[in-house]
């Protein structure tokens, strides 16, 4: 049976592939951001998972405004990254893990979720980043990557994300094969890139959203789209990627690491660490 043994949400924003790329993780600007990954690679070599499945949205690579699905869950066993126009480094490619993408596929759509699943996808900088950041040796997981779309209104709602990320996280735990799983959220959190609120950030937004995605989930099911674009900007609505990593961690969830720093270019740059323990262990520890 896999089990799920924790979560990360983070940032995604691409200008960190350059940082990356430039050795810049020390310079005064970044490091304050760097600084809130040694938790998650410590937790990652304590727990050794052995997939990683990404909930994020796809930024224009694979899909566009004419042709976006609402969910789409990946079915290859390879994932490559292009060109994205961002000015960073094409990434190297993520290895998949087919056979428990399509058990993952076959029980949401069970559920009543209508899912776009498919044979060849690529990621962009909201899968590649984030791996980059957790594994920054290189050795990276195989990956699920479930994308979202916060791109092109109408969006699901954050009920509906959360509702994904918990059927994703029953299918997890049905799956027999011996795994343990990590998921992972990507963007976020408060920002805007265009129009005129261009550079808005909203830290007590983002501070609750935070403190809710441990203690209280569904209490931020109360948000309408519109709120959120409102409370979180027009691109922090990739908070539901967030909020269905949240879903899939059905244990019992604590916060082990939070980092918050204003701004890593136009956003609010965040990495929280949660731990999801099985609720049979607790018990038996009490
Ligand atoms: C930025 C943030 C994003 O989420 C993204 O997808 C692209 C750019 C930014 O702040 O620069
Ligand atoms: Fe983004």
């Amino acid at each position: 049976m896999a089990r799920i043994i924790g979560g990360v949400g983070t940032t995604h924003v691409p200008s960190i592939g350059k940082a990356i790329a430039d050795g810049k993780q020390n310079d005064p600007y970044w490091k304050p951001f760097f600084d809130g990954f040694p938790p998650v690679h410590r937790f990652i070599a304590r727990e050794k998972p052995d997939v990683a499945v990404i909930f994020s949205n796809d930024h224009g690579l694979n899909f566009f405004l004419d042709k976006m699905p609402t969910f789409a869950i990946g079915a290859a066993n390879e994932y490559r990254n292009e060109d994205e126009g961002w000015g960073i480094p094409v990434s190297r490619a993520a290895k998949g893990n087919a056979p428990l993408s399509w058990h993952i596929i076959n029980e949401v759509v069970g559920e009543g979720f209508d899912i776009t699943m498919c044979q060849e996808m690529l990621v962009d900088h909201a899968v590649t980043i984030p791996l980059q950041l957790m594994w920054p040796m290189g050795d990276w997981l195989p990956i699920v990557p479930v994308a979202i779309n916060t791109v092109q209104h109408p969006l699901p709602s954050m009920a509906r994300c959360y509702e994904l990320g918990r059927a994703v996280g029953r299918a997890l735990t049905s799956y027999p094969d011996d795994l343990k799983v990590m998921v992972i959220g990507t963007g976020g959190l408060s920002h805007q890139l265009d129009g005129k609120r261009a550079g808005f950030i909203n830290r007590d937004f983002d501070t609750l959203c935070m403190n809710q995605l441990v203690a209280d989930p569904e209490s931020l099911t109360r948000y309408s789209i519109p709120q959120l674009v409102e409370l979180a900007g027009a691109q922090g609505v990739e908070f539901l990627n967030w909020m269905a990593m949240r879903g899939a961690l059905s244990g019992t969830v604590s916060e082990l690491y939070r980092n918050y720093h204003i701004p890593i270019s136009n956003t609010a740059a965040a990495t929280v660490l949660f731990e999801n323990r099985p609720r049979a262990e607790r018990r038996k520890a009490a």
